[in-house]
């Protein structure tokens, strides 16, 4: 990796960060998401920690402090500041974030010849997950205010609606998933092995608004039939009634997007829903959620290229006419049911990176695929992303699978 992708993938964070105020980036809107400025420190402090400082001789780091508030949960490298007392951060000023994000970015060109490439490669991915969070705890933070700001003024997606759902069907047998080199990766996504799969077949593209709605006016939130237990306790506990997001009654629905308050579009793929929305919703459509291994085995071949973040779109994308396998990468990630676990032979780095995935592999279900913030070049086959079955602030939808 040379460095004018780490300048292109830095430069890309501050963009975004840009049209922020200090007051817009220093809040936090719940635990699960972070400021914008805690954002921009972090994945600052990454680079500092896994690269500077190890291997830069005589680097002195920028500030004592920022390990502490920087550091987001490595066991390994110290106590550090509680993940709910982010939007705390009056202090440092954003203009100070900035400062140490210049200072770092600089020091990492003086040094990049010494640094081992797959460090750096990590720093950049690490980086580019940040980018669509800061995106998607952005959205969740202008959602709660009563002034329903809008981000910037984007350009809404436009194209034919997608003609009726069709099945693209998938021998099954013995498959090979997972990645193995060359090319980046996260650890999760390795060791490469066989699955065995019986025939099966998913859906040509996601599902889309119009179709969702008719599962809410069929009282799909009401039908404790459709639901797995814990998902109808979150329906009862939370109010749930509709996709995060949408606001309205009955069938005249509006969403709340980065551009501010859009009316809903029956075409788009549906977007910010639960595990449990996706499972109900594919049950009462008589059909299920495919698992990771299946999703992988229906994209092998495909690319990932098209789709992703567009910082003049930022919002899911129509499928389009056609009966090819669409919407696979970049609108909106597919949550699978899988259970987020290691893969047969898994191993975990040493040292603190070893934190970095491991960890995590209990009580989150896995996604694939992509969505409209996620950065263009990031997300591949392989990819595997997680969250607990009740998030639903992520930009998380659903392709349909059934047995052949
Ligand atoms: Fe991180």
């Amino acid at each position: 990796v040379a460095f004018p992708a780490f300048q292109r993938t830095r430069a890309l964070t501050e963009a975004l960060a840009a049209l922020l105020s200090p007051e817009d980036a220093t809040v936090q809107s719940m635990p699960d998401a972070s400021p914008a400025k805690w954002h921009l420190g972090h994945t600052t402090w990454f680079f500092e920690t896994f690269l500077l400082e190890p291997f830069q001789p005589g680097y002195r780091p920028f500030h004592p402090s920022f390990p502490f508030l920087f550091n987001s949960y490595y066991e390994t490298l110290g106590p550090r500041l509680a993940r709910g007392q982010r939007g705390l951060l009056t202090r440092p000023s954003l203009g100070e974030v900035l400062a140490y994000r210049r200072a770092v970015n600089e020091a990492m060109g003086e040094a990049w010849p010494l640094l081992p490439g797959v460090l750096a490669e990590l720093g950049l991915g690490h980086e580019e997950q940040h980018q669509e969070l800061l995106l998607t705890d952005l959205l969740h933070l202008l959602s709660l205010n009563p002034l329903r700001p809008a981000y910037a003024s984007l350009a809404r997606p436009g194209g034919a609606p997608p003609g009726p759902l069709a099945w693209v069907a998938h021998p099954g047998g013995t498959v090979a998933i997972g990645h193995e080199g060359p090319g980046f990766a996260f650890d999760h996504e390795g060791p490469r092995h066989l699955c065995h799969l019986r025939p099966f077949r998913v859906a040509d593209r996601c599902s889309t608004n119009g179709e969702y709605l008719e599962f809410i006016l069929d009282g799909g939130y009401r039908d404790p039939r459709w639901w797995l237990a814990e998902g109808w306790a979150a329906v009862t506990l939370e109010g749930w009634r509709a996709p995060l997001y949408w606001e309205g009654d009955g069938t005249d629905w509006k969403v709340f997007t980065l551009a501010g308050l859009q009316d809903l579009s029956t075409g788009d793929p549906v977007c910010h829903v639960s595990y449990f929305e996706a499972d109900a919703f594919a049950r009462w459509a008589g059909a299920r959620l495919p698992t990771e291994s299946e999703w992988e085995a229906a994209a092998q071949g495909s690319s990932p290229a098209g789709g992703g973040l567009d910082p003049m779109v930022l919002r899911p994308r129509p499928a389009g006419p056609g009966t090819s396998l669409r919407q696979l990468f970049g609108e909106v990630w597919q949550w699978t049911a899988s259970p987020y676990l290691a893969y047969p032979g898994f191993r975990p780095a040493q040292g603190a990176l070893g934190e970095y995935n491991g960890k995590f592999m209990i009580n989150q279900m896995v996604l694939r695929g992509g969505s409209c913030f996620t950065p263009r070049g990031h997300t591949r086959p392989t990819y595997r992303n997680f969250f607990p079955p009740q998030a639903r602030w992520q930009a998380a939808g659903i392709r349909l699978a059934e047995v052949s």
